[in-house]
């Protein structure tokens, strides 16, 4: 087994910076490690139009620590109400890279998101047109399906459908959770993709449980049984071009996750890559890393990789990360992986 591994430098195609004394907290985390990311737009209120990108994309560089050259891929949340003719000039500027499709209510921040996806028809057909990918949310919020189905049923009654009406529409299913959704964007050609989160190849539902409730292993999607999970790491370790990087680090004040009615979200920027170097290493796949990390995403969204490298050491002693940021506001926890941590990142 190699103890050290040169990569090109990651990105993470999912991530939430937040906004104000948070964002200022969280983003050297991200920028110290990755060379851009993928903005998520549910802030409240959420991003939605060209000129929120613009002012949210300001507040992000404002916020970098001095010297970092940390690129922030901007995003759009897609409401009934978007307009095609604005999403399609944002995206031709260079100022957006996807627009973000929330299921309205099926996570935090996502009540300005789409009741009904054939009432933004006339965006998604510009998107398909240009080219422009189209992030998902990928579960139906419809109380009746139980939480640990949505995924699945949300590929079968609304992804499924909407790609065959649209098959040019390129897709990023996000945040991948279950075996149906890994099976399913491998049988979906080169207009589908799926991201990956770090905890999600950590974690499987019984952990959540594990001696009592575990506010901070509780995401959406939320983590499925360990079948699932293994169907997660095979995907994410097999070098498939179609599976890439996405934390899906969420930031929330460790009040409002330890609470009656806790948030969803795992803060995972700061130990992501020793995880994902733990996991492809367990797995015997160290190899496939820099595919995964850094080759897969930007292929998909049609950039270039990064030139600069980074360099993963395994040493003896395990690599500590503080157990929480500090905000202005409190403590924001970070991911616990429950197992010593070897790869230290230079
Ligand atoms: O766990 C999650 N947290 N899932 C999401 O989809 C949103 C995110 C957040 O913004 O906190
Ligand atoms: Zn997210």
């Amino acid at each position: 087994m190699p103890t050290t591994l040169t990569i090109k430098q990651p990105d993470d195609w999912h991530l939430h910076l937040r906004d104000g004394d948070m964002l200022k907290s969280v983003l050297p985390d991200t920028a110290r490690h990755f060379a851009r990311a993928i903005i998520m737009p549910n802030l409240v209120p959420p991003v939605v139009r060209a000129a929120d990108a613009v002012a949210y994309r300001e507040r992000i560089m404002a916020a970098l620590p001095a010297g970092s050259t940390f690129e922030p891929l901007m995003t759009l949340y897609l409401t009934e109400a978007s307009s095609a003719d604005d999403i399609a000039a944002a995206a031709d500027s260079g100022l957006i890279r996807a627009v973000k499709l929330y299921p309205a209510g099926a996570t935090t921040n996502s009540d300005s998101g789409v009741k009904d996806i054939t009432r933004v028809t006339d965006v998604l057909e510009r998107m398909a047109e240009i080219g422009l990918p189209l992030c998902v949310h990928g579960e139906v919020t419809d109380p009746d399906i139980d939480i640990f189905d949505r995924e699945a049923v949300f590929i079968e009654s609304v992804l499924e459908p909407l790609r065959s009406r649209i098959p040019g529409l390129r897709v990023v299913m996000e945040h991948v959770t279950t075996s149906d959704g890994v099976d399913y964007v491998k049988s979906g050609g080169d207009n589908l993709a799926a991201t990956l989160t770090t905890h999600h190849l950590m974690i499987n539902r019984n952990h959540i449980f594990k001696g009592g409730i575990r506010p901070h292993y509780f995401c959406l999607p939320i983590a499925k049984r360990q079948s699932h999970q293994l169907a997660l790491r095979e995907a994410a370790t097999s070098g498939d071009k179609s599976f890439f990087l996405g934390t899906d680090s969420a930031p929330h004040l460790d009040g409002a996750k330890e609470s009656a009615c806790g948030c969803a979200g795992v803060y995972n920027a700061p130990n992501t890559l020793s995880c994902l170097a733990h996991v492809f290493e367990e797995e015997g796949r160290l190899d496939n890393l820099e595919s995964f990390a850094s080759l897969n995403g930007p292929a998909f969204y049609g950039l270039a990789p990064n030139v600069n490298t980074v360099t993963l050491e395994k040493r003896s002693e395990p690599v500590e990360y503080a157990a929480s940021v500090q905000t202005a506001e409190g403590p924001v926890t970070v991911f616990d992986p429950e197992c010593a941590l070897h790869w230290h990142v230079s």
